[in-house]
């Protein structure tokens, strides 16, 4: 057997910028995909559990689909084991992570998946190797669609810059609520709505995007020095920014103004918006206040932490 878990992630500053070249912020986080691989001669499968679904199966031989949801979540592990042709295996997948809702389940299932496949058949890949082979294989499952980041952060763990390239940085943890408006997200679509905008008003929208930047280079000293207040009010300067351009929505700004009600010390949309999730900053004492605050509001909340370790694999010989 061999078992791997590979972390979500939340981007703390710089969503839809960052595909302009502008730098954003990403942490991983405390919420895992684990994975188990255990040899089953004549038999491949792959078995999936969620927190948002019920337990499902899927047969690669038969073909078998028990829920229309393992496509979803089975689709990126099946892709790893095509990759490398492995067979005769059953893997089992168990993730703290909602689906497609900007928390990057979907990478860190595809690095999980990977990392503990490289030690079960002895590939040799490195975590370099683990992490842009993952990015490719995300993204071909997606169409095409997907960022660096999300499958950087579950390889690596800890905080990245990201621009046009990937930069560790040495950060202290934060604690982060996270509300969920519990609807998926489409980021495809709020990506291509984002440009659309800043090609029609490059004037206006360029910009607001250099302001994200700025915010996103400031953050990491602000971080550094855990100087909360003031990264509290750069997250709702961001927030505010991205409903400039569009991204919000009435369920993302009751759960954002809740949060500011129940004394987070700042609080913005994660990833791209349109549904999905936002974070809150909790103050010293404030965090049980907080996710009550949230769920009272309608959403889905629970307490993270950020910056937590990458992949991480087990093998019982
Ligand atoms: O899909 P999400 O919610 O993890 O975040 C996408 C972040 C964007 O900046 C909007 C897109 C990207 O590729 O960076």
């Amino acid at each position: 057997m061999t078992a791997a878990s590979a972390p979500g992630k939340i981007i703390l500053f710089g969503e839809h910028a960052v595909v302009s070249g502008v730098s954003a912020l990403g942490g991983a986080i405390d919420l895992r995909a684990r994975v188990r691989l255990e040899d089953t001669p004549g038999k491949t499968s792959i078995e999936a559990r969620d927190l948002t679904l019920q337990g499902f199966r899927l047969d690669l031989i038969t073909g078998q689909i028990v829920s229309a949801d393992a496509m979803r979540a089975t689709r990126y592990v099946s892709s790893v084991l095509k990759e490398y042709g492995a067979r005769d295996i059953t893997v089992k997948v168990d993730s703290d992570l909602p689906l497609a809702a900007g928390l990057g389940s979907s990478a860190a299932i595809v690095v999980a998946t990977l990392a503990a496949l490289n030690e079960h058949m002895d590939l040799g890949l490195s975590r370099i190797d683990v992490a842009s082979q993952a990015y490719k294989i995300e993204k071909a499952v997606q169409q095409g669609l997907g960022s660096p980041m999300d499958t950087a952060l579950a390889t690596y763990g800890g905080y990245l810059q990201v621009s046009r390239d990937i930069s560790p940085l040495d950060l202290p943890q934060l604690d982060m609520a996270v509300g969920s408006t519990k609807q998926p997200h489409d980021t495809r679509c709020e990506v291509e709505r984002v440009q659309g905008l800043l090609a029609q008003h490059p004037d206006i929208v360029g910009p607001i995007f250099q302001a994200i930047g700025a915010i996103s280079s400031k953050a990491v000293a602000l971080l550094r020095d855990m100087r909360l207040e003031e990264l509290g009010e750069l997250m709702n300067v961001n927030h505010g920014l991205l409903e400039a351009v569009g991204v919000g929505t009435k369920e993302l700004s009751e759960l954002v103004y809740a949060a500011r009600a129940g004394e987070a010390l700042g609080a913005k949309i994660t990833g791209a918006g349109g549904g999905g999730c936002m974070i809150a900053l909790p103050s010293s004492e404030g965090s049980t206040r907080l996710i009550a605050a949230l769920k009272q509001a309608g959403g889905r909340a629970f307490l993270v932490k950020t910056g937590c370790e990458g992949v991480r694999v087990v093998r019982d010989r």
